[in-house]
């Protein structure tokens, strides 16, 4: 990945807006706290004042620090919200109700890492569901960045964070509850999972990977700690054994691959899904496609680059569609995956018969989604003049039948 980072050296925590007083320029802290000059030179807190800019300190390459006007959403998104358990909301230093609209609507925006292709009504909804309590389920298919939109939210939101899947334990018990040991000394005592401290500790974000793929022990053990009304987590199944309350401010982030073809994805309790609101992640077109393998791999050629999209979102329609030639599709994670290939020197089909074709069956042999697939990227394989090495279908000939027309 091509790892930009424009703001090397840049002090994250260390922003401050500046207001003025008269005619002097002061700062304030992500707190809301008045501080001094900071050093800072009276024309850069003016002009940061007057293109309603914030000023963020800065390391230059001799170790000193400076610093530097910045845009006003570093100083927003800074000013961290903090859930109440009533699933309210209070600003560490703002009271009202602006102070959370700003946040959702304009400093949340800059916390989108720009590598995650998705939609910004959406990303606001999955800060705003956070900001208000809510537990958080992130739908869709496999590949298509919910992990990774539930780990940028963590980042964004800098609270305490605590990550679980749910879909690699084999034990739900003992990954949400702990284990019960036996010493000599001591006899038998428990010892809690890393669960319980996580919902122990004010303001977690705690993620919940794969939840559909989980044993249903697991829900039911999580039940009554998803509940708004309940908040609770029962150590035993006795009726009066212990319980630990879920601290104020926790919020769950889980993961589903609800609707798609994988077996190994359970059908969901309502139960549990209720306990929810949900974001669908949206499955990429070909230009968002392209736009983010392009981001990702500008090295790599765009003919390439626009293949693979087209390529994807071939298969993406003919999977989603009712009378589609495909039952599975090419994810965003097998496109960047082909993309890498093709950057470490690897040719299309190359990249392609690695990393996609294991996902569509051989099954019916010259009829099988395999051939389908495999005809779909020989449309783009080039020769070594880089001409096309399968023309188009020439409408006058009678080839038809052996080569699909997409
Ligand atoms: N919307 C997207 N924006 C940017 N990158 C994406 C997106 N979707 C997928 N990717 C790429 O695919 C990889 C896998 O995504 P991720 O792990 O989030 O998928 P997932 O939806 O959690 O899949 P699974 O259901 O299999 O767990 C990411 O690391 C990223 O490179
Ligand atoms: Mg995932």
């Amino acid at each position: 990945m091509s790892n930009k980072d424009f703001t090397t050296g840049l002090v994250p925590n260390e922003v401050y807006k500046v207001e003025a007083f008269g005619n002097s320029f002061k700062l304030i802290d992500a707190s809301g706290t008045k501080v001094g000059t900071m050093g800072i030179t009276t024309g850069t807190r003016k002009k940061a004042y007057q293109n309603g800019e914030a000023v963020q300190a800065y390391i230059n390459k001799n170790g000193k620090k400076t610093y530097r006007r910045v845009d006003m959403n570093v100083y927003n998104s800074l000013v961290i919200p903090m859930n109440t358990q009533e699933g309210g909301v209070q600003f560490e230093d703002k009271g009202d109700h602006t102070a959370i609209k700003d946040f959702i609507h304009k400093g949340s925006v800059s916390l989108k890492p720009t590598e995650l292709v998705m939609e910004e009504l959406k990303w606001k909804y999955l800060i705003r569901s956070a900001v208000r309590a809510k537990n958080i389920m992130m739908t869709g298919p496999s590949g298509c960045g919910k992990t990774m939109a539930s780990k940028a939210l963590v980042t964004a939101l800098d609270r305490p964070d605590f990550y679980f899947n749910l879909g690699a334990t084999q034990d739900p018990r003992a990954t949400l509850i702990g284990n019960t040991h036996f010493d000599k000394q001591k006899g038998t005592f428990f010892s809690e999972s890393a669960f319980v401290t996580a919902i122990k500790t004010p303001n977690a974000v705690i993620l919940l990977d794969e939840l559909s793929r989980a044993h249903p022990d697991a829900w039911n053990i999580l039940m009554t700690v998803l509940d708004q009304g309940q908040r609770y987590l029962r150590l035993d199944e006795a009726e009066g054994s212990p319980i630990v309350n879920v601290a104020e401010g926790v919020t769950f982030i889980a993961t589903a691959n609800i609707g798609n073809e994988y077996t190994s994805t359970r059908v969901m309790d309502r139960a549990i899904l209720d306990r929810f609101v949900t974001i669908e992640m949206d499955v990429l077109d070909d230009v968002k496609e392209l736009g983010l393998l392009k981001f990702m791999f500008p090295e790599v050629g765009e003919d390439d680059l626009k293949a693979i999209a087209e390529i994807s979102h071939h298969t993406r329609t003919q999977s989603m569609s009712e009378n589609g030639k495909l039952t599975s599709m090419v994810s965003t994670r097998a496109s960047v995956e082909m993309a890498g290939l093709i950057y470490d020197g690897f040719e299309l089909e190359e990249a392609a018969e690695i990393s996609i074709y294991p996902f569509f069956s051989q099954d019916g042999g010259v009829d099988s989604e395999r051939t389908y697939v495999k005809q779909l990227v020989q449309k783009y394989q080039k020769d070594e003049n880089g001409e096309p090495l399968f023309k188009e279908v020439d409408d006058t000939e009678s080839n038809e039948d052996e080569i699909p027309q997409f």
